[in-house]
């Protein structure tokens, strides 16, 4: 085998490894081994970069380097579903349908995903593009998105149409969702509602390599186009599960109207051990003939429609209001509920949100209220029965200061949560900033838990993240349920924390709204924590994507004296404060400017060419906007960057050119 049969061939190989684990949950092989032949695949690539293929499997890592979407058109509109609620609606379309084709017909029953919709376009087996539902008529181009998803097929296998479009629903899994929340929650970011939310909210990111990270799901369940290979929809849609896409096991075909009610009755209760969200049943007639005969009304189709499932509700009393601190001091406000049986679980407490939320039902102590598990994981209050309000009660009223340490909590303008300012003192806030500071993503100092940390706060060893590296030996494993050499280990772990890079510790100091990414890109300007804490406003949002909350956010942090010292700290024991790589700086050849990288590279790869921009004290950025200096392009740039660059007349140059310059 030559190499370029050697690289299709590992490929070929990967996509259908992907496919037994993303596709049909069933691996062939360890995720070691998987890892070694993709390992081996990128280096082949890398050293032979003329069999570049933007459809290779080493590709789906992403990119922060997407422009904003361009929106496109669809070819056949997106429209919605009728929606139905009861089992008599169901069996009233069941009669329209056997009235209007007057002939037997079949239903394909399906579980509706409660994700966001998407719609794919395939041409010679070959994803060319993806775009968002939008209006319905046009929508976003999210392709670069699409393709981090492991379930979606970049090539196709098998016998397919040339030309088509598969739609369906881009699904964060309950875990991911899960863990997702807690790390927003940890990086002082308002937590997502549900998981429909979540997967809309990151198929709007700019960056592509962060979708890679967040795991999306997808199913597909509708096929369009000219030549598809039956009349039907059930057979055409088991023939795309050949051709590599994720198609429900769940679909089943009716062939009477009980049969339906049986499927949606079982499905009810069974969804509840799916792993992502269903809000109710599709039911489809099959036969794309009777689909064409019973046609379209101006919103939805006459062949189809949803069932969708009652929100579970329940209506029980409210004891009290409490409220929460959390590690970056949003106060979250909690109901006490009388306890009541909500879908299988015994609900006690609600989440309440914010103080508008409680304004808004005009909550009163005492009231009874409808408890609701909708989309959302936790139960929330969606109402109040006014009727069983025999007494007034006092009404529910915000607290003004802080439950852990009694500062006077502050809103700010155009935010919705409450939260307590006093940082550095809240037991609360210096127990989850610490634990921020150690975790896997910041400092990774392994062996300090929540347990660990809270025993050294406790025990007044620590009451700051550079109280950590004055730790003594002798004094940890003198602690409850630690010994000598869990000390060790936390004293080594302490010592390779030292290593991380300036963008991670940056993170790590849990300034409000600086999570991994906005680190990345403001460490990526102000090369060292001096010229940050001496940035200006304008100098803070003139950074890609950074906006007036978050240069709010780090004015305020380094105004503080305390954190000054902090950081003064932590600098002594050796932490990383600079950018290390590019502190060889060569020349000032592109002092001031803003350069975008676009495009497959032939001498340097992407990263090395921000590097090189960077120690010639250039600055790269992800989008073109009428402040880049130029572009620097590379093959296949792509098509969005290069219309909205002619748009604004900004430069493009080769790469040659743009070595030759500097
Ligand atoms: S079929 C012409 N099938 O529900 C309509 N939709 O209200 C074609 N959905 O926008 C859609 N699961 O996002 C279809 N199995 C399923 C579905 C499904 C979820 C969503 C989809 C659509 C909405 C309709």
């Amino acid at each position: 085998m030559n190499i370029k049969e050697q690289i299709l061939a590992l490929r070929r190989e990967i996509e259908q490894h992907n496919f037994n684990y993303y596709v049909e949950n069933s691996p062939t092989i360890s995720d070691f081994e998987f890892d070694m032949k993709l390992k081996q695949l990128q280096e082949l690539e890398k050293a032979y970069p003329q069999f570049f293929d933007k459809n290779s499997p080493t590709q789906r890592v992403g990119s922060d380097l997407n422009a904003a979407f361009e929106q496109v058109p669809h070819q056949y509109p997106m429209l919605s579903l009728t929606n139905t609620y009861s089992e008599g609606e169901v069996s009233d379309f069941y009669n329209r349908v056997q009235k209007l084709l007057n002939a037997d017909f079949q239903i394909v029953s399906e579980l509706k995903y409660d994700g966001t919709s998407i719609s794919l376009i395939y041409e010679n087996g070959v994803l060319v593009r993806a775009v968002t539902r939008g209006d319905g008529v046009k929508g976003d181009d999210v392709t670069a998105n699409i393709r981090t998803i492991r379930s979606i097929p970049l090539t196709l296998k098998g016998n397919f149409p040339e030309k088509f479009e598969i739609r369906g629903e881009i699904l964060m899994p309950y875990p991911i969702f899960e863990e997702l929340n807690k790390e927003r929650e940890n990086q002082g970011l308002a937590p997502f509602a549900n998981p429909r939310n979540a997967a809309s909210g990151t198929l709007k990111l700019l960056n592509s390599a962060e979708v890679a990270n967040r795991k999306l799901d997808s199913f597909l369940y509708y096929i369009l186009g000219e030549n598809l290979p039956y009349n039907n929809h059930y057979q055409n849609l088991m023939n795309a599960k050949e051709w590599g896409f994720k198609i429900s096991d769940a679909i089943k075909l009716c062939s009477s109207l009980q049969e339906t009610l049986d499927y949606i009755k079982f499905w009810d209760t069974e969804r509840k051990n799916l792993p992502v969200a269903t809000d109710g049943i599709v039911l489809k007639i099959n036969d794309l003939m009777q689909q064409k005969n019973l046609g379209f009304t101006a919103k939805s189709p006459r062949w189809a429609i949803a069932y969708k499932f009652q929100a579970e509700k329940a209506i029980t009393r409210l004891n009290s209001v409490s409220y929460q601190v959390g590690r970056t001091g949003v106060i979250t406000p909690v109901a006490n509920l009388e306890p009541v049986l909500l879908s299988g679980t015994i609900v006690k407490r609600a989440s309440l949100h914010n103080a508008d939320i409680i304004e808004g039902l005009d909550l009163h102590v005492g009231d009874m209220v409808y408890v609701e598990k909708g989309g959302e994981i936790i139960p929330k209050i969606t109402g109040v029965e006014l009727k069983e309000r025999f007494f007034v009660n006092e009404k529910v009223k915000f607290i003004e200061n802080c439950p852990e340490c009694g500062a006077k909590l502050v809103r700010n303008e155009d935010e919705a949560a409450h939260y307590c300012p006093n940082e550095d003192a809240c037991p609360v806030q210096i127990k989850g900033k610490i634990e921020h500071f150690v975790s896997r993503k910041a400092m990774n100092i392994d062996g300090l838990g929540e347990e660990t940390i809270a025993l050294l706060f406790e025990n007044k060893l620590v009451k700051n993240v550079a109280d950590l590296y004055e730790l003594k030996k002798e004094r940890i494993s003198r602690l409850e349920r630690l010994g000598e050499k869990s000390a060790e280990n936390i004293l080594l772990a302490l010592e390779k924390s030292k290593e991380i890079p300036f963008s991670r510790t940056l993170f790590a100091l849990g300034i409000r709204f600086v999570g991994e990414t906005v680190a990345k890109r403001l460490t990526a300007v102000f090369t060292n924590i001096d010229k940050l804490e001496n940035a200006t406003f304008e100098q803070l949002i003139s950074v890609n994507e950074i906006g007036e909350s978050i240069a709010n956010s780090i004015l305020d942090y380094f105004q503080k004296p305390e954190h000054k010292t902090l950081i003064n700290r932590l600098k002594t024991v050796g932490l990383q404060f600079a950018e290390t790589e590019k502190a060889e700086q060569k020349s000032d050849k592109l002092a001031g400017m803003s350069i975008v990288i676009s495009g497959v590279f032939e001498h340097n790869s992407r990263d090395e060419y921000k590097q090189i921009i960077e120690q010639h004290g250039g600055a790269n950025v992800g989008s073109v906007s009428s402040k880049t200096s130029f572009i620097l392009a590379g093959e296949n740039m792509g098509p969005a960057k290069l219309e909205k660059a002619e748009k604004l007349g900004v430069k493009i140059m080769s790469e040659e050119e743009f070595l030759k310059m500097i």
